[in-house]
């Protein structure tokens, strides 16, 4: 039988405890993300392949719900804030919630017919991210962008078509202002 439990969250660097597991993101695993990957390969080389983020989960065998964290340390590409590499479900009825704990963010969604929506990610601001809608989450601030998501054990991931043909909308810097603007290496 599955047993409650209380789980602590660290709002300001995403621990989880207990957690069951985690993994991190370096640059050098998302180069097919940024559009400018001349300066990708040059950062991996020059300043170490940094952490752009890390997942902590926690997964209970049985369950129908999971939780964890993402923590997202604030860099850029090139002007193009970091990101995760964003995502549709595959069980195209199941959505997702993220809440913020920490930061400042983007969060930018697209759906199937390819509408975008964003929604400011904001400590206190709960994002609920509909059925079939592809999300990313960018930190276009200064500190780690730190949000808790909660989804169903079943939602899965499809990275396909977003790695492929990328967001129609990228988020970038201009003069320290985060704007969003059309993808230019979008491919329909
Ligand atoms: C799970 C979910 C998050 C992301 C995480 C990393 O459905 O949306 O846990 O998986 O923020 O982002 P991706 O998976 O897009 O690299
Ligand atoms: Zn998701």
């Amino acid at each position: 039988m599955l047993l409650p439990e209380g789980v602590l969250i660290n709002g300001l660097t995403g621990e989880v405890s207990p957690d069951t597991g985690k993994y991190t993101k370096r640059l050098s695993e998302l180069r097919e993300v940024f559009q400018d990957r001349a300066e990708l390969d040059r950062m991996v080389a020059t300043e170490g392949d940094p952490v752009v983020y890390e997942v902590i989960e926690y997964k209970k065998e049985g369950s129908d719900l999971f939780f964890g964290t993402t923590t997202m340390e604030a860099g850029n590409v090139g002007g193009e804030y970091f990101m995760t590499r964003g995502h549709f479900h595959q069980r195209r009825d199941m959505g997702e919630v993220y809440y913020t704990q920490s930061g400042h963010g983007v969060l930018l969604l697209e759906s199937r017919d390819g509408e975008t929506r964003v929604v400011r990610m904001e400590p206190g601001v709960c994002a609920f991210i509909p059925p079939d809608w592809a999300h990313r989450s960018i930190n276009v601030g200064t500190e780690k962008l730190v949000f808790v998501w909660v989804c169903n054990v079943e939602a899965g991931h499809d990275y396909g078509d977003i790695l492929k043909r990328g967001m129609r909308k990228v988020v970038v810097d201009r003069d320290g202002a985060d704007v969003i603007v059309d993808n230019p290496r979008y491919a329909a």
